[in-house]
């Protein structure tokens, strides 16, 4: 893994609340360059939240969240600009424009930052497809006329559109059957050893973690109970943990098999 000494993403002892809501408390994370690192916790445990505050679209209550050294929040105008020319979010829905051909949705980032002849964009926009296993008959078809599994590969073709360091995938297989799953995380895999960005992946899905990450952080109880290696994380004791990754769910898809940063760490 291409790791440096510097965390791309810090986050120290963050404090979230909607009122008096309080959603993290002494929250620390940590992810390092060429990393995918997949989050989990139960639904309502916070998730997108950390999302959302490491982009810096909430405030936090307090602590402080990191992007490449600095606080997100002191990225203003035109830093903040080039900050998010650095990143793409897949979010949880998976939200492509309706109204939009999937060309445009592709370009929707690229024109909102970027004043580019329309042919550039164009040859852009294609590449991405491309990247994605699709291809110039797709880029005129409407969401409404996509599979799930399409609206998917759209949807990481636009977040991948600036060529970003740093991918945010919120459920990226939520409600893909077992084999469209599959070939999603194996598209993710290749274009991660191709592009070498760096990926924080939230997740509920066994075989995911497994096929993808190569690390895992818990969040429950409010911040980051467990990180680590799926062994590590597996045998600490926690109800959640017990539940998510133990019983039969858990020999299914887990079984004796390593996590992907063994797999790398071998070849
Ligand atoms: N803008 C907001 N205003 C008020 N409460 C919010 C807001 N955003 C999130 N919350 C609350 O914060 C908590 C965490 O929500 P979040 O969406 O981060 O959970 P999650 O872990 O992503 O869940 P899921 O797995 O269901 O997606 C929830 O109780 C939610 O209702
Ligand atoms: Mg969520």
């Amino acid at each position: 893994m291409n790791t440096t000494d510097q965390p791309i993403i810090d986050v120290e002892d963050l404090t979230t609340a909607f009122g008096e809501h309080v959603v993290h408390e002494h929250l620390d994370l940590r992810v390092m360059s060429g990393e995918i690192l997949a989050l989990v916790g139960g639904s309502g445990s916070g998730k997108t939240t950390l999302l959302r505050q490491i982009l810096g679209l909430n405030s936090p209550k307090s602590g402080s969240v990191k992007l490449w050294g600095r606080p997100v929040q002191s990225y203003v105008g035109p830093e903040r600009l080039a900050l998010t020319r650095r990143w793409g979010m897949l979010f949880q829905s998976g939200a492509l424009f309706t109204a939009l051909s999937v060309f445009d949705n592709v370009a929707l980032p690229l024109r909102e930052v970027h004043h580019l002849p329309s042919d550039l964009v164009r040859k852009v926009v294609l590449m991405r497809l491309k990247w994605v296993g699709l291809n110039e008959q797709d880029a005129q078809l409407m969401p409404s006329d996509l599979s799930g599994g399409m609206v998917k590969r759209v949807a990481l073709a636009r977040a991948l559109s600036l060529d970003p360091e740093l991918l945010f995938l919120d459920e990226p297989t939520a409600g893909l059957d077992p084999q469209r799953s599959d070939e999603f995380v194996e598209l993710i895999k290749a274009l991660h050893q191709q592009l070498k960005f760096t990926v924080i992946m939230v997740t509920h899905d066994l075989d995911t973690i497994r096929d993808l990450s190569t690390r895992i952080a818990v969040l429950a109880e409010k911040h980051v109970l467990v990180e680590g290696s799926i062994q590590n994380v597996m045998t600490f004791d926690h109800p959640f943990i017990k539940a998510f990754f133990q019983g039969k769910r858990g020999e299914r898809a887990l079984g004796n098999q390593p996590l992907q940063a063994e797999q790398y760490g071998k070849s």
